[in-house]
């Protein structure tokens, strides 16, 4: 089966960095087939375990993806082409039941969306005409999709589509206690995802500030550990942690000085200061990440993974004991290029 992923082009690499982080963690093996822009496609075993239940599986997951579709076919990108396809495919809907068509275009193309739904739409009506069936677009059975690139179209019909309103719900200033500098929760759910959590998983995140990446971290399962210098920012993480009714453990104290066991933790998850308007504790900005990574490698498991996020690439990783397996960059303005690093003990 061949599964597209619209991506929300947030991003460069992140929405399909933490869609192949999450097949990995569920243990989905996979080809990436296509990976253009705001479209990833991947092929999946039609064997493969609990198939019908991945797409929403993956939605309730991924923050960075719109739409999961099931892949019906791709088609050279012409009006023609597209619609001898749709023909071809012999789209049946059961008696009585409803259809959507939408499409979107993710890069340039001569396409007129409006009309390519339209024409789709009427082709999949006449084929079904006997069967009653009907065009519904806000609640229909089933809802079928064009993503249009620059030279083809990828067709087929939606699995799943991720909540995108719940992740505005928890924006930062929304929370029971803000304080400005923390991470959106878009952000912070795809950079738990890239780490590959799975279930039960212990996560800890030792700059916690507001809680933001623990609260993205307990909604997917795992277990949650923040730890913050600042007394005042545990107490304003507990408030946020204790809205969503998952266990949490938070601790005052010093990310280059964990009070935790060697090997206690399996993943690592973290936004530390960037040393520009962020409370830094510690001789100074180096020192801090320095310390606080050879801190992570102590706590981490054997093959455990750190998603550590910083606005310079760290340098000792590798001396420390870490290697970087993922390097994802974000331009923020011309004095601020974040980078993501995912690195594994
Ligand atoms: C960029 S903020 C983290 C924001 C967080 N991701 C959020 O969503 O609110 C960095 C945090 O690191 C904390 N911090 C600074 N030095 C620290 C240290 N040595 N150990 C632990 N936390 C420290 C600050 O108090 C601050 O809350």
């Amino acid at each position: 089966m061949l599964l597209a992923f619209e991506l929300s082009g947030e991003h460069e690499t992140l929405p399909a960095g933490e869609i192949l982080a999450c097949m990995r963690s569920l243990d989905i093996e996979h080809t990436v087939v296509k990976s253009e822009g705001q479209c990833l496609i991947l092929k999946i075993g039609d064997e493969t375990p609990a198939i019908s239940t991945l797409p929403a599986l993956l939605s309730a997951r991924l923050a960075m993806t719109h739409h999961i579709i099931a892949v019906i076919f791709e088609c050279r990108l012409s009006e023609s082409s597209i619609l001898g396809s749709v023909i071809d495919a012999e789209i049946a809907i059961s008696r009585g039941e409803t259809f959507s068509v939408r499409a979107r275009k993710i890069q340039q193309s001569p396409i007129t969306t409006e009309r390519m739904e339209r024409l789709i739409g009427e082709v999949i009506f006449e084929r079904n005409r006997v069967n009653g069936a009907r065009v519904n677009l806000t609640s229909p059975d089933h809802r079928f999709r064009a993503i249009l690139t620059d030279d083809s179209c990828i067709f087929g019909e939606v699995l799943a589509s991720t909540e995108r309103r719940e992740f505005e719900e928890r924006k930062p200033h929304k929370k029971a206690f803000f304080y400005p500098g923390a991470i959106s929760p878009k952000v912070a759910r795809a950079i738990v995802n890239l780490c590959e959590i799975r279930t039960g998983n212990r996560v800890l995140d030792p700059f916690c500030g507001t809680g933001g990446i623990l609260v993205e971290a307990g909604m997917i399962g795992a277990s949650v550990i923040g730890i913050d210098v600042q007394e005042s920012m545990v107490r304003g993480a507990r408030m946020n942690l204790g809205a969503h009714g998952f266990e949490y453990q938070l601790i005052c104290g010093d990310a280059c000085n964990l009070p935790l066991r060697d090997q206690s933790i399996d993943v690592v998850v973290t936004d530390p200061p960037y040393g520009r308007s962020a409370v830094v504790m510690a001789e100074s900005i180096v020192s801090l990440y320095r310390y606080a990574l050879f801190e992570m490698h102590r706590v981490i498991v054997d093959g455990g993974h750190a998603v550590v996020v910083s606005d310079f690439e760290l340098p000792w990783t590798d001396e420390i004991g870490f290697t970087t397996i993922e390097l994802h960059t974000q331009r923020v303005h011309r004095s601020l290029t974040r980078y993501i690093l995912v690195l594994e003990k």
